[in-house]
C-alpha cells in the first residue's frame, strides 16, 4: 500500500479529511504529519487519529531554508513515503527539496490556478470583481503554485463577500477535491478532475 506523509502548518482541516479518507477507504496509508510550527492544531488532531507527528520549527534557521529542510526531511525520510501531499504547509520550498520527491508530491491551493499563486487568494479574487473562485490540487515543481493541475473545483462568488466567507465556501470544496484527487494518483491516475 502506498505511504503518505503530509506537511501542515496550521488547523489541518485538509490533512484531517485525507486522513479520514485514508483510513475509511483504505486506499493509502498515512504515515507522518509534519509541520514547521509545534503549535499547529493539526498535529494534535493527527495524533488522536494515530498517525505519527513531528514538528521542525523554521525561524531558529532565519533565512537559511536549505538547512530547516534538512532538519524537516529527517522525520519525512525515516516515514518513507511515496507521495508527499502539502495542506496548508505556508513554508516555500527549495528546488533541491521539490525535486526529492519529484513527481510524488502534491499541493492543495485556494484559487483557480493559473490565477492568484501566493497568498491572499480569496481577497484578490474579490478586488477584480471575479465571478467564481475556488481551489486546485497540483503536483508540485520548483516553480511556487505552479506544476501540473490535477484536480479543481469552482464556487460562486456571491455579492458581499469577504475574503473570509468567500474561504469558508472554497474550504468546503476542498475538502472534497483533495481526497478525491489523492485516491486517484494513489491508482497512477494524473487526468483532471473537475468536482
Ligand atoms: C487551505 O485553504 C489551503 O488551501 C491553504 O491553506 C488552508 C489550510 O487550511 N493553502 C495555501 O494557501 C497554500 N499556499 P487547513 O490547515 O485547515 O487545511
Amino acid at each position: 500500500m502506498k505511504r503518505v506523509a503530509i506537511l501542515i502548518s496550521g488547523g489541518g482541516s485538509n490533512m484531517v479529511r485525507l486522513v479520514e479518507a485514508m483510513q475509511a477507504e483504505g486506499f493509502a496509508e498515512p504515515v507522518l504529519v509534519a509541520s514547521n510550527d509545534a503549535q499547529a492544531g493539526g498535529l494534535l488532531k493527527a495524533a488522536a487519529m494515530g498517525v505519527p507527528t513531528a514538528a521542525i520549527d523554521h525561524r531558529p534557521f532565519g533565512r537559511d531554508r536549505a538547512a530547516f529542510e534538512a532538519e524537516l526531511l529527517k522525520p519525512i525520510l525515516a516515514s518513507k513515503p511515496d507521495i508527499l501531499c502539502l495542506a496548508g504547509f505556508m513554508r516555500v520550498l527549495t528546488p533541491e527539496f521539490v525535486e526529492h520527491f519529484a513527481g510524488r508530491m502534491l499541493n492543495i491551493h485556494p484559487s483557480l490556478l493559473p490565477k492568484y499563486p501566493g497568498l491572499h487568494t480569496h481577497q484578490r479574487a474579490i478586488e477584480a470583481g471575479d465571478t467564481e473562485a475556488g481551489c486546485t490540487v497540483h503536483e508540485v515543481t520548483p516553480v511556487l503554485d505552479d506544476g501540473p493541475i490535477l484536480g479543481q473545483t469552482r464556487v460562486p462568488v456571491i455579492a458581499g463577500d469577504t475574503a473570509e466567507t468567500l474561504a469558508a465556501r472554497v474550504l468546503v470544496q476542498e475538502h472534497k477535491l483533495y481526497p478525491a484527487v489523492l485516491k486517484r494518483y494513489v491508482a497512477g491516475d494524473r487526468s483532471l478532475l473537475e468536482l
